[in-house]
């Protein structure tokens, strides 16, 4: 008999539970009855303090179209791993106790970034992990994509389309912020499909009078309007320069909801304009995947079964090349993902006229 376990952490996305789909019936169909599947409630957290339950494959039904995580999710800060909670308790520990308790065979980690760096850091201790890549904001290193991320550009090229129809109207600026944390592919993406006149991504710091001199070019040749998709982790050049502690300290001072309301202040101050921000956040996590990320969890959960059946472990699950394949935790662990500012992309999206606020 194989026991696996299912966990589900950090920010949530569209395409986790068709993932865990992938993954069980992958196994179930490899396997039969010889199989018994563990989901820990509410990420690390459930495998922390033995929170979870045993599932069937009912369990897993109906599941492709669902957003949002039938386990629970939860966010468990990776420099605070090795901190003991409230009751003295070492979580790493804790960890492996539940693992082998419920004489587990493998854990799998449906997870971004931090999540990541705690799947190695348990596969380092010994246990047997396999990690899948879930995150919107396309971030996790030795993936092409990540399951979510489709879904979040179609999300919010949806709310561009529709601020489009009535900035026109009007002839007003819009900014529209988008997630994506510390980089800016969520952004770059949906502002392209969304037809955005300027984008602004913290890989590629704007000077705000950039901006201006494109909303007056704009203004100068007939277009009353102008959309600008900005990354909720976009900075200016002078942010950029700071050092830590400078910026640190910029941003304790910080007397703005978001950067795009500082954007839009400054817009108004140089232009006399009134400017108007929609931030659909969270909504971009939510729904239903695009058809996109369906057939990318599907995937890449049924690899994550045959991983299991081929005993390979210490690896996440990637796509490279439209090649599912794998990369040891090891390497994604603790790597972002940037955009390149020297990559195709950026060349294109400028050749189209998109300004990055720094030209
Ligand atoms: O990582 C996904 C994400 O949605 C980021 O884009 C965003 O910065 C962050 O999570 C928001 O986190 P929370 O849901 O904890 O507010």
């Amino acid at each position: 008999m194989k026991r696996i376990g299912l966990l589900t952490s950090g920010g949530d996305c569209q395409a986790l539970n068709a993932t865990l789909r992938g993954v069980a019936k992958g196994l179930y169909n490899l396997y039969g009855n010889e199989v018994e599947l563990y989901g820990f409630i509410d990420g690390y957290k459930g495998l922390v303090y033995e929170d979870y339950k045993k599932m069937t494959p009912l369990d897993f039904t109906g599941l492709l179209t669902v957003g949002g995580t039938i386990l629970g999710s939860s966010r468990m800060p990776f420099k605070k791993i090795r901190e003991p909670d409230e009751n003295g308790l070492d979580k790493v520990e804790a960890m492996k106790y539940t693992y082998r308790r419920l004489r587990l065979d493998c854990l799998v980690v449906l997870g971004g970034n931090g999540s990541q760096k705690t799947a190695n850091l348990l596969s380092e201790e010994g246990l047997n992990v396999i990690g899948l890549p879930k995150t919107i904001d396309n971030d996790l290193w030795g993936t092409d994509t990540t399951f979510g991320f489709q879904s979040a550009i179609t999300l919010a090229t949806d709310v561009i389309d529709c601020i489009h129809t009535t900035a026109s109207s009007h002839n007003r600026i819009f900014i529209v912020e988008i997630m994506g944390h510390k980089t800016g592919w969520l952004t770059l993406n949906a502002g392209i499909a969304g037809g955005a006149d300027i984008i602004l991504i913290p890989e590629i710091p704007y000077d705000i009078d950039c901006i201006v001199e494109k909303i007056k070019r704009r203004a100068a040749a007939g277009n009353g309007f102008t959309i600008i998709a900005v990354a909720e982790g976009a900075v200016s050049k002078k942010v950029a320069k700071m050092e830590k502690a400078e910026r640190k300290q910029h941003f304790a001072e910080y007397k703005y909801p978001s950067v795009s309301y500082e954007i839009a202040d400054k817009i108004t101050e140089k232009t006399g304009k009134e400017v108007r921000v929609t931030v659909p956040g969270h909504m971009q996590r939510g729904g239903v995947p695009c058809a996109y990320d369906r057939v990318l969890s599907s995937r890449l959960g049924a690899a994550a079964a045959q991983m299991i059946y081929h005993e390979e472990y210490g690896v996440m699950v990637a796509i490279q090349e439209h090649v599912i394949t794998s990369v040891p935790l090891s390497e994604v662990a603790g790597k972002l993902k940037l955009v390149d500012p020297e990559s195709d992309i950026i060349a294109e999206a400028r050749l189209l006229g998109i300004s990055f606020g720094n030209d």
